[in-house]
């Protein structure tokens, strides 16, 4: 049985935690995974990255057995080098599968033609794809946008050919490139492009609580669910999201003391995994900031946070404003 066939069971809506640069790293797609997320996805690696193995593109592409099923996402514009990058993932890392950019909206890489500026011709995503799935014995598969403005916005046309060229799943962001991600996301589209395509669709944009989850299944069809934003700081929306699609009472979110306790597991398996305590702390404060999000007197606790370069002084913070808020002063 392949993987798509465990992931894409029937009667079952399987979580994706999206392919997010500087987000969906190593540690946090662990946590989602613990969490309930049943897929993860590399945050997307250059093709050219990949042939020059530069360091910094070993270190987006390492990953734990415990992330698995993990798809790595790779970009760029050239079939032969995505081709060549596919193959050197497939032997080096061995994800389940390889999933393709062409969602992208950023300058930096739409100017090399890379994401969604391959939109713009469809001709050469089919090659792209051609190419890569021909170059591994991995599954290849697709995440798009609906287009690259309102003019080429064609969201049906783009995911047939995708299964045409052999993508084995489609994941449809339904915004244009130009929209970058403002807007809503027409979540129409995902259910046309669900319709339209025999491969399974995974619906993404939008997705806030588990609530949300539930919507985008029945207003679309799709048959999977893929949340980015929604995870910042909040890795445990897996949870609530599939107790949601099951029907089931949705779990709380996690209390202060609990939710300090997944900052702590996340923080040390970031410093585990990066080796250098203070460049994993610097890079560690963003998701701070979220998991912060919300809570009484959030500002000072942000700001406090946001110093911090090393794990026992974030620590140190987190247990004092515990202190303060089990005695109601803040
Ligand atoms: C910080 C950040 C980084 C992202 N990086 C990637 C990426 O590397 N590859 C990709 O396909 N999409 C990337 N995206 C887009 C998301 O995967 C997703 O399509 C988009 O955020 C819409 O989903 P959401 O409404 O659940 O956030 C990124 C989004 C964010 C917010």
């Amino acid at each position: 049985m392949d993987v798509f066939s465990r992931i894409f069971r029937p009667g079952f809506v399987p979580l994706y935690l999206a392919p997010q640069a500087g987000v969906s790293e190593s540690p946090f797609r662990r946590l989602c995974r613990r969490f309930g997320a049943d897929v993860v996805v590399s945050e997307f690696v250059s093709a050219e990255g990949i042939r020059r193995g530069n360091e910094r593109t070993r270190e987006y592409l390492r990953f734990d057995e415990a992330e698995r099923p993990i798809g790595v996402q790779i970009f760029g514009a050239d079939p032969d080098a995505m081709a060549e990058a596919a193959a050197l993932v497939e032997d080096v890392y061995g994800p389940d599968f390889v999933d393709i950019n062409f969602g992208c909206p950023v300058k930096k890489v739409v100017k090399r033609n890379g994401g969604s500026a391959c939109l713009r011709d469809l001709d050469l995503v089919g090659r792209i794809i051609r190419a890569v799935d021909a170059a591994t014995s991995l599954p290849t598969t697709v995440k798009v946008r609906s287009g690259w403005d309102e003019a080429l916005r064609n969201p049906v046309e783009i995911g047939l050919r995708c299964q045409e060229a052999g993508a084995r799943v489609l994941t449809l962001h339904p915004r244009t490139r130009n929209q970058m991600y403002g807007g809503a996301a027409d979540w129409d589209e995902i259910g046309a492009v669900a319709d339209a395509l025999d491969i399974p669709v995974v619906g993404n944009g939008d997705v806030k609580t588990a609530d949300d989850a539930v919507r985008m299944r029945s207003q679309t069809g799709c048959a999977g669910i893929m949340l980015a934003r929604g995870s910042h700081g909040r890795p445990w929306i897996f949870a609530q999201a599939r107790a949601a699609l099951d029907g089931r009472p949705v779990p709380p979110d996690p209390d202060v003391a609990e939710r300090f306790a997944v900052v702590r597991e996340h923080a040390r398996n970031a410093i585990v995994f990066g080796g250098d305590e203070r460049h994993a702390m610097l890079e560690f404060r963003k998701h701070l900031g979220w998991y912060a999000k919300g809570l009484p007197d959030a500002r000072t606790l942000r700001q406090e946070l946001f110093q911090v370069t090393r794990l026992a002084e974030a620590e140190a913070l987190l247990d004092g404003y515990l202190d303060r808020y089990a005695a109601e002063v803040v």
